[in-house]
């Protein structure tokens, strides 16, 4: 086996899985305000970004050949109904818009995360229902609300909508918002099987998102269930997904690879701020070796079977890539 790893070059030659920068998304969230750049405590080199700070970050990844962009956003209100995210003026709505006049970005496909909890007073994903002491979060009523926001994001603009809520049926009520607004040719990311890990806290403080009270084990899925995340996938392709979006990545890589076994529709999967975290983490106490280390994890997410890379490294490996 020795005589084909000799040298670089008969080892790229033989070499069976690529990244490229092309392949790679990178998530960016938008926050009020002007020349805002508030770096986030637990994800060293991300940050929230006001408009004006979000072209430049956004014309810099389309210079670097990076594939797209993945939208959040960090309203200045919050309240029970997530008015922010399904609002025209959304803050998300209207960057939408303004990167859709500049040409710098024609070759970032602009998608839009669709989800309440950035939206909502409590944090929830949802529509919340409460009874004394308990809280339920609502199925149906939070899906007419995500299916408004899916419309609303695509009318501003966005390329693909990126439906992360996990509630039952919203693929399908999206697709019937989508085409009855006109909006026919925008395509469903679905993350189809989203599981409830420990792995999203960082991603909570750059989104300020985290539940104010319980947890999302309610709707998200149970780390422990493989053959559910298959049987999710199929009702979302049922419900008219158009790709899908496996989450998180290196601790499910055994999910990824299933659902690339069984699925042919076109597959990412999302390296989640834990995941960066806790490289950067140990980047910063010498323990691991960071352009080596960020390249290997990459590069297994597309072994496992992902077509496409939500990273918070987009920018790093674009740049190791060239
Ligand atoms: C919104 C959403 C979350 C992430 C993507 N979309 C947070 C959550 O479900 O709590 C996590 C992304 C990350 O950790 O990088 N629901």
């Amino acid at each position: 086996m020795r005589r084909l790893r000799r040298t670089e070059a008969i080892r790229a030659l033989v070499r069976e899985t690529h990244l490229h920068p092309g392949a790679l998304i990178y998530p960016l969230f938008l926050c009020p305000g002007e020349g805002v750049r508030k770096p986030i405590g637990s994800m060293p080199g991300v940050f929230n970004l006001s408009l004006d700070e979000a072209v430049k970050e956004a014309e810099q990844c389309a210079m670097l050949g990076i594939g797209g962009l993945l939208l959040f956003g960090l309203p200045a209100e919050k309240d029970e109904q997530a008015t922010g995210a399904w609002a025209d003026d959304g803050i998300v709505q209207t960057a939408l818009r303004e990167f859709k006049k500049n040409r710098k970005l024609d070759p970032l496909v602009m998608m839009a995360d669709v989800c309440l909890c950035e939206y909502t007073s409590h944090g929830h994903c949802g529509v919340v229902a409460r009874d004394g002491d308990h809280y339920h979060v609502e199925n149906d009523a939070s899906v007419a609300l995500l299916a408004r926001t899916a419309a609303s994001l695509a009318k501003a603009g966005a390329d693909i909508v990126a439906p992360s809520d996990m509630m039952d049926g919203r693929v399908a009520a999206m697709r019937e918002a989508l085409d009855a607004g006109g909006l026919e040719q925008t395509p469903i990311l679905s993350y189809a099987s989203k599981f409830a890990s420990a792995f999203y806290g960082p991603f909570r403080e750059a989104a300020d998102s985290a539940p104010q009270f319980g947890d999302r084990r309610s709707y998200q899925m149970d780390g422990a269930n493989l053959r559910e995340a298959m049987r999710e996938i199929e009702l979302d392709l049922a419900e008219g997904a158009d790709m899908l979006l496996m989450k998180p990545a290196m601790p499910y890589l055994d999910v990824i690879h299933m659902a690339r076994e069984r699925f042919d529709l076109p597959m990412g999967a999302y390296q989640v701020s834990g995941e960066y975290s806790m490289l950067h983490a140990a980047f910063e106490r010498g323990w691991l070796e960071p352009e080596r280390t960020m390249m290997e994890s990459l590069t297994s997410i597309r072994r496992a079977g992902a077509d496409f890379i939500v990273t918070y490294f987009a920018k790093d490996a674009a740049k190791v890539l060239g």
